[in-house]
């Protein structure tokens, strides 16, 4: 089923060349952010590029709900106009955020600190996922959390009415968790400092900083310090969202182990913090290169090239890197299964709790299109195939994860079979025109299925 519309059966063919060029969409995480920060400025936010996936505009009907007005003006071009930090409204409804982590943390954060109670709901993969890691430090600005069993959605947060700063070091990798307590920061006096041990992606840091917010960063025996002064004037910016990394990454991917294959994917995003699956795939022998590179919003971006890529070997990706690469865990597992040798990635536990179990969902997944798979608590490892040796076949269900989905379907391009998945439907969380670019490129995708 998917989270909000009917399921999508599908299957991907073994494929012909890719080629020519894929505008993938814009940045997920980045989007996410431009419309939350739009609408805690005083005055109109210019958004070009923005990623109309439904996480995002999910966020965007969210951001209204607390009283931001917002408008779409063209493609991926949005108006937010804001109501200052401190200035949210308690919204009359439930504030669905459908499929999206990202957004639901982002927004308790932001609202955490205002004097408003909101409750919180999303599908049936979200209502599932941890959210004790937001409420816990958010707790400590005074806000008061009531979940179901396992701090679960639904759930209602009850924002502090005399919040305090906070010193938090965060437990686990992730960037969730440091853009809540930051956003939770902005509406309480004082400075808040959060510290990372592992650097994860800086996008809060570096948009709160364009947004005028006097944020700091410094490195330390104990990781990252950040220390943001609260109560600031936002003044509204005009973002260009960057095309997004984690996006690109499929049909790069599938172009590395299609034959023949040959594609070019402009203005993707190559913040460091986000850049890890490129830097792996060049180290198991890829051919992509990175071309016209560019600096563009504050970002570094660069058009890749993607070219097939039959020699490729097993690496044991550093456990540091996870971070930066850690949503593309399960494309690199279907390139892994193209590859020869063993390719070992250690230290995700953080893949257990994403929009689905994804050590599980692509282990059996890979397993039923004949690719061995070890895995364990924070662990997994894939046995290569070698170019072209993977049998597909197999049917492998989604689990309302959009990225479990593309990556079945791009298994399927390379496979001797066709790979079969119960529903495409999660792809709109974040990438709508999958399927058409895909196909534009050269790639058989059709609607039939289980
Ligand atoms: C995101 C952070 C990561 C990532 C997610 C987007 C963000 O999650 O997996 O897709 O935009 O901050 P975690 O914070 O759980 O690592």
């Amino acid at each position: 089923m998917s989270g909000h519309g009917p399921t999508v059966p599908m299957t991907s063919h073994p494929s012909g060349p890719l080629s020519g060029t894929a505008d993938v969409p814009g940045d997920k995480s980045i989007s996410h952010r431009a419309l939350i920060l739009g609408a805690m400025a005083v005055g109109e936010t210019r958004i070009t590029g923005l990623l109309e996936g439904q996480d995002v505009l999910d966020t965007a009907k969210a951001m209204q709900a607390f009283g931001a007005d917002i408008d779409r003006l063209g493609e991926g071009a949005w108006r937010v106009h804001g109501v200052g930090v401190g200035g949210f409204g308690e919204p009359g409804q439930v504030i669905d955020c459908g499929n999206s982590g990202t957004g639901v943390r982002l927004i308790m954060g932001a609202m955490a600190t205002s004097p408003i109670a909101v409750t919180f709901s999303g599908d049936a993969s979200l209502n599932t996922r941890p959210m004790a890691r937001v409420t816990d430090p958010l707790s400590l600005f005074g806000a008061r959390a009531v979940g179901r069993a396992g701090g679960r959605l639904p759930m209602t947060l009850v924002g502090a009415e005399h919040p305090v700063p906070v010193r938090y070091t965060v437990p686990v990798p992730s960037a969730q968790v440091k853009s809540a307590v930051l956003l939770a920061g902005l509406n309480a006096p004082g400075q808040t400092v959060v510290i990372e041990a592992e650097a994860t992606r800086d996008h809060t840091e570096r948009m709160l900083a364009g947004f005028g917010a006097e944020i700091t960063v410094a490195d330390s025996a104990e990781g990252r310090v950040i220390t943001l002064t609260g109560q600031p004037d936002l003044k509204p910016q005009t973002i260009a969202v960057p095309r997004d990394p984690s996006s690109a990454a499929f049909p790069v991917c599938a172009a590395l182990i299609v034959p023949g294959s040959n594609i070019l994917v402009p203005g993707i995003g190559l913040n460091p913090t986000r850049a890890g699956l490129f830097e792996t795939l060049r180290e198991m022998g890829a051919d992509l290169t990175y071309e016209n590179m560019r600096e563009e919003g504050g970002e570094p971006v660069a058009d890749l090239r993607a070219r097939y890529s039959p020699g490729m070997t097993g690496v044991a990706v550093p456990p540091a890197r996870a971070a930066s690469m850690i949503d593309e865990y399960p494309i690199l597992s279907v390139v892994a299964a193209n590859a020869t040798g063993r390719t070992i990635m250690r230290g995700v536990k953080e893949l257990r709790v994403k929009e689905s179990d994804r050590i599980e969902a692509m282990a059996s997944g890979l397993r039923a299109n004949g690719v061995a798979v070890e895995d364990g608590p924070d662990w997994w490892i894939v046995t290569g195939m070698g170019a072209g040796g993977v049998p597909g076949g197999g049917l492998t269900h989604s689990h309302l994860d959009h990225r479990i989905a593309m990556s079945f379907l791009c298994l399927g391009m390379a496979a001797q079979a066709p790979v079969r998945i119960d529903d495409a439907g999660p792809i709109m969380t974040s990438f709508p025109i999958f399927e058409p670019l895909m196909a534009g490129i050269g790639a058989e995708l059709d609607r039939t299925g289980t």
